[in-house]
C-alpha cells in the first residue's frame, strides 16, 4: 500500500492508471494460467491401479437407497474377471461407436428418414437399432425374489426394460458371475398375462410386439451390437437395500440372452418409458435418481434413488425431451470452455440435432464444427507436449512418456440456467497407455447427430435426473 501513496510523486495521473492497469491485468492472468484454468497432473497417476479402493467414508452410501456402483471390468468387479475377457481400449471405443450409430439411426429412424430394419434369423427379432449395451459399463448389485438373490446389472439411462438371464435358459445364456436366477426357486415369482396393459406396454419400451407363450407374455429386446434377450415378462419381489424393496417388478426373465454383457446378469433400465425402474417406483422416488461414476476402475461411486439426502450444491439445468428418443433424457448445452476461455461456437450449432446425456456412451460425441472448436483450442494449450498417434476415434493425443507432471487445460460445459459443469481432470483425458493419452471427446459425422455427453466427461461428478420436476442437477466431487 505504502508504494502505492508514493508513486503519484513520480509518476503523472495518466501513467499511474496505466501502471495500476498492468499491475491488475498480470496479476489476472498469473493467476489465470497458474492455477484456475488448467489441471496438473502426475502422470504416474494415469496409470490404472489394481486395487480396488474402498469408499472412503461412503458418503453417499449411508443412505437408505444407495447402491455402490463398480466398472464392469476393473478391480472392484468380483470375482476377478480373467483378462482374456477384458476388452481393449480400441475395443471399448469400437463399441462405443456403434452404440453411437445406433442412436443416432434410432432417432433418425423415428423421424422417418431412414429405414434400416433388418430381420435377424438367429433371434427371429427385428435386429433393432436401440442402444447396445456397449463396454464402458457401470455396475450395481440388486436383489431378486424370495428368497433374495443377489445380482449384477448394468445399468442404463439409454434403455428401459430390466432383464436377467432366467433358467432354464431354453436357447442360451452366456457366461455370467452370479448364479443363473431360478424362478421356480421363489416364492414370489409370477408371470404376467398376455392380455395384461403390461404386456402391450412392451411395444414401446422394447420397440417390439411382445409374443405370448400358452398365455405368458414374451418380451423380446434386441441392442444394436446384436445382443439381445428374450424370455417370459414377468413379476418379482426386488430388493434394493435390505429396507427397500418393491413387490411385483415387471422386469424381463431371459431364457435366450447373447452378447457383450461382460459377465454381468442382465441389465436395469434407468430410461422415462413407463416400464423403466424410475417409472415403477415413481410412487417411492419419484422418479428422482442420482450417481457418481468412479473416476477409474480401482475406484466405486453410488447410484441413489429418492430424493433424501441430496446435497444443497447441486446445480439444475433443464430436463428436455428427444422426438422420437422419448426414453432419452434430453439437455440443452449453449457452450463450452478450454482454459477459463469459452469457445466461438453459436448455441445453435450446439443444439442442431438435439443433445442427450447417456450413462452407457463413453466419449462424449459434439457436432464436428464444435469438437474441431474445442480440438484446435485444446491443442494450442497443449503445442508443448509431442503428439502421438491417433486411437480409434479419438484423433487427439500425446506422448507424456518423458513427463512426471503434466498441465491441461480445464474443460467446462455451459448449460442453460447458467449452470456451469467443470470436466473432472480424468474426463478430460483418454489413457491406452503413458505414450498415448488422448482428448476424451470426438465429433459426429454430422452437425444435425444427436449430441451426447457421454460417461466418461460425467466422472466424479453426481448427476441427479428428475423425471418429474424435469430438471437435471450436477454437483462437483460426488465422488473419487
Ligand atoms: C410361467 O410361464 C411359463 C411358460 O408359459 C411356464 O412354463 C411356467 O411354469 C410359468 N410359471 C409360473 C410360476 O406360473
Amino acid at each position: 500500500m505504502g508504494a502505492i501513496t508514493i508513486l503519484p510523486t513520480f509518476l503523472s495521473a495518466n501513467k499511474l492508471l496505466v501502471f495500476v492497469c498492468l499491475i491488475v491485468l498480470s496479476l489476472k492472468e498469473g493467476y489465470a494460467t497458474a492455477e484456475a484454468e488448467s489441471h496438473t497432473i502426475h502422470v504416474a497417476s494415469l496409470l490404472p491401479s489394481s486395487v480396488c479402493t474402498p469408499p472412503a467414508t461412503a458418503k453417499g452410501l449411508d443412505k437408505k437407497s444407495s447402491l455402490q456402483v463398480i466398472h464392469k471390468h476393473g478391480p472392484c468387479s468380483q470375482p476377478h474377471e480373467e483378462k482374456a475377457n477384458i476388452p481393449t481400449h480400441v475395443q471399448i471405443l469400437l463399441l462405443d461407436e456403434v452404440r453411437v450409430k445406433s442412436i443416432h439411426s434410432k432417432l433418425a429412424k423415428n423421424l422417418g428418414s431412414v429405414n434400416v430394419m433388418k430381420k435377424d434369423a438367429a433371434a427371429n427379432l427385428p435386429a433393432k437399432d436401440g442402444s447396445v449395451v456397449g463396454s464402458g459399463n457401470y455396475i450395481v448389485t440388486m436383489g431378486l425374489g424370495t428368497p433374495k438373490k443377489n445380482l449384477r446389472l448394468i445399468f442404463d439411462t439409454g434403455s428401459d426394460i430390466t432383464w436377467t438371464q432366467c433358467q432354464p435358459c431354453l436357447r442360451s445364456c452366456y457366461k455370467q458371475q452370479d448364479p443363473i436366477f431360478s424362478p421356480s426357486s421363489s416364492s414370489t415369482y409370477s408371470n404376467v398375462s398376455c392380455s395384461s396393459a403390461a404386456c402391450t406396454s412392451l411395444n414401446s419400451a422394447t420397440g417390439n410386439s411382445p409374443g405370448c407363450s400358452s398365455s405368458t407374455c414374451v418380451y423380446g429386446i434386441q441392442y444394436g451390437d446384436s445382443s439381445f434377450s428374450i424370455g417370459l415378462f414377468a413379476k418379482e419381489k426386488l430388493t434394493l437395500t435390505s429396507n427397500v424393496v418393491f413387490d411385483n417388478f415387471l422386469f424381463g426373465c431371459g431364457q435366450n440372452n447373447q452378447g457383450l454383457f461382460g459377465g454381468a446378469a442382465g441389465l436395469l433400465g434407468l430410461g422415462r418409458n413407463k416400464l423403466s425402474f424410475p417409472s415403477q417406483t415413481a410412487i417411492k422416488f419419484k422418479k428422482i435418481f442420482s450417481y457418481c461414476l468412479p473416476s477409474s476402475p480401482s475406484s466405486t461411486g453410488f447410484l441413489k434413488f429418492g430424493n433424501d439426502g441430496l446435497s444443497k450444491s447441486v446445480k439444475f439445468t433443464t430436463l428436455s425431451t428427444i422426438s422420437g428418443g422419448e426414453s432419452f433424457y434430453g439437455i440443452t448445452i449453449i457452450a463450452m470452455s478450454v482454459g477459463g476461455k469459452k469457445l466461438l461456437i453459436s448455441a445453435s450449432i450446439l443444439a442442431a440435432g438435439g443433445a442427450i446425456i447417456d450413462s452407457g456412451t463413453v466419449i462424449t460425441r459434439l457436432p464436428p464444427t464444435a469438437y474441431s472448436a474445442l480440438r484446435s483450442a485444446f491443442r494450442k494449450q497443449m503445442n508443448q507436449y509431442p503428439m502421438a498417434k491417433p486411437l480409434s476415434i479419438l484423433d487427439t493425443c500425446y506422448d507424456f512418456s518423458k513427463y512426471s507432471t503434466v498441465s491441461i487445460p480445464k474443460i467446462s460445459l455451459f448449460f442453460e440456467k447458467g449452470v456451469e459443469v467443470p470436466i473432472d481432470a480424468r474426463g478430460i483425458l483418454y489413457v491406452n497407455s503413458i505414450s498415448q493419452v488422448c482428448l476424451a471427446f470426438a465429433g459426429n459425422t454430422n452437425d444435425f447427430d444427436v449430441l451426447i455427453y457421454g460417461n466418461t466427461q460425467q466422472k466424479t461428478l453426481e448427476v441427479v435426473y428428475d423425471g418429474t420436476r424435469r430438471m437435471i442437477g450436477f454437483r462437483t466431487g460426488g465422488c473419487t
